[in-house]
């Protein structure tokens, strides 16, 4: 299997989908943004450093995020990267980190959806910290409020899932993530998807997207 992007603005339910196919189909997925908040709860040096920019919606500098997963990579799993690259700096140091550990070139997913469905899905996100796993309050309600299904865990809202910082959030996906498509669509390894239908919908066209046979 080979090394995929999930490219989408945030909220577009690639974390959901990598989770799918981490549990079902045996990738691995690394999401910067989860990686960055692990740093954060265990107050490393990173964790300090990236905090304020992600309080305010903004990127994490360049350097830092390759240099974390740089530190990830390992392995013989094909990877879903989530959230990573997210600037065509990024894109490039990807591209190259692969080559030299002797993977292929990823293909990339775009996940295609509206703006006023994504901060909709930001608004009702709930998260268990401990294992990933995502809900929403109006598309996927856990049975219990605030709890997880699976592992009876609380669910928490995340921090930069409030109005101001959602708008934020999406102006620079416009501005510094949506030249990704180009990039990728310029080597021929772009798929796009349409990322507004229902969770099993969009793993069955990712999973399409990728060649992965999946008995359908
Ligand atoms: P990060 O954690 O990556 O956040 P994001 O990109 O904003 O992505 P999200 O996690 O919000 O969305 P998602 O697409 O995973 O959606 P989900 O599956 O949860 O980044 C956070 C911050 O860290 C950044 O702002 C930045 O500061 C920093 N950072 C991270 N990576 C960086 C990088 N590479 N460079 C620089 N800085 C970086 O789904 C959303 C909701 O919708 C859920 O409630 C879910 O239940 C629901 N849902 C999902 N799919 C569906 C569906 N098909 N139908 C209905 N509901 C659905």
């Amino acid at each position: 299997m080979q090394d995929v992007v999930l490219l989408g603005g945030p909220g577009a339910g690639k974390g959901t989908q990598a989770q799918i196919l981490m549990r079902s189909f045996g990738y691995r997925q690394l999401s910067t943004g989860d990686l960055l908040r692990e740093h954060r709860n265990q107050g490393t040096e990173l964790g300090k450093a990236a905090e304020g920019y992600m309080k305010r919606g903004e990127l994490v500098p360049d350097e830092l995020i390759i240099k974390m997963v740089e530190g990830e990579l390992r392995g013989d799993s094909a990877v879903l990267f989530d959230g990573f690259p997210r600037t065509v700096a990024q894109a490039e140091a990807l591209d190259a980190l692969l080559q030299s550990r002797e993977r292929g070139l990823p293909k990339a997913v775009y996940f295609e959806i509206s703006r006023a469905l994504l901060e909709e899905r930001m608004l009702g996100r709930w998260t268990n910290p401990r294992t990933g796993r995502v809900y929403h309050e109006k598309f996927d309600p856990p049975k219990v409020h605030g709890i997880d299904d699976q592992d009876g865990g609380p669910l928490v809202q995340r921090e930069d899932d409030k109005p101001e910082t959602i708008k934020k959030r999406l102006d620079v996906f416009e501005a510094q993530t949506m030249p990704l498509v180009a990039y990728y669509k310029q080597s021929g390894r772009l798929a796009a998807i349409d990322a507004t239908q229902g969770v099993d919908a969009v793993t069955h066209a990712l999973l399409h997207a990728i060649d992965v046979d999946h008995g359908h």
